[in-house]
């Protein structure tokens, strides 16, 4: 199987680009954000604080993360609905990150996204993709932009939903994220040494694309 492991910080634009990317390859495109978003989400019903490690570890048996790619369509499931849209609000975000740096809850997911990969030619999003999930992916690819791009993205796609967040706030979760996604003990965001590393800051989506199925091939 061939695997595209893409790694960067939130707001990078990875799922829309490694999206199209995946579609114009015929491979599927697997965003793992959205595992720790489930377990984020399932946290938050239930009242449990995200930064909470042993209340988390103990729940995690009580917790059921499915993918099911429905028309080339990622949709995850948590304890059998679907929990697609809600794992997009910014509060789930923010449980995601927590979470995310809970060594059980990373253990909980790995073989999950393990499976896929050995199953699928696949682009696999996320933060540890070329570090630790697939070391041996056959391409690495490190994608960022500078921060207040990647806000004023992800803004745009809020206002667009009807949200009333502010620039500034997105601007300012973001580089909390940022902070969190690379600081933590365990797998924390970097560029894997055999990445390449693209920096998408000024581009447009079609230019950021092409560049990465340039890349991809180049490397296949
Ligand atoms: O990509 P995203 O914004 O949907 O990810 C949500 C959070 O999950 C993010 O703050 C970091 C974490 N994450 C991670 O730690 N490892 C991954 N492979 C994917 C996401």
């Amino acid at each position: 199987m061939i695997n595209v492991a893409i790694d960067g910080p939130a707001g990078a634009g990875k799922s829309t680009i490694a999206r199209a990317a995946a579609k114009e390859l015929g491979f599927i495109y697997v965003d793992t954000g959205a595992l720790y978003r489930a377990v984020g989400v399932y946290c938050l019903r239930k009242g449990i604080v995200t930064t909470d490690a042993d209340a988390i570890g103990s729940v995690l048996n009580e917790i059921n993360v499915e993918l099911k790619f429905i028309d080339g369509v990622q949709h995850v499931y948590l304890n059998g609905d679907d929990v697609s849209t809600e794992i997009r609000l910014p509060e789930a975000s923010m449980a995601a990150s927590n979470v995310s740096a809970i060594p059980s809850v990373r253990a909980f997911l790995f073989d999950l996204q393990r499976d896929i990969a050995a199953k699928n030619n696949c682009i696999m999003d996320g933060r540890d993709i070329g570090t630790v999930v697939l070391p041996n992916a056959q391409v690495k690819i490190f994608l960022t932009a500078d921060p207040e791009e990647r806000a004023m993205r992800r803004f745009k796609e809020l206002e667009e939903k009807g949200s009333t967040v502010t620039y500034q706030e997105v601007l300012d979760d973001l580089k909390v994220r940022d902070y969190n996604d690379s600081h933590r003990k365990i797998a924390p965001l970097k560029p894997a040494d055999d990445s390449v590393v693209i920096n998408t800051t000024g581009n447009t989506l079609e230019e950021s694309i092409n560049m990465i199925v340039e890349t991809i091939k180049e490397k296949m």
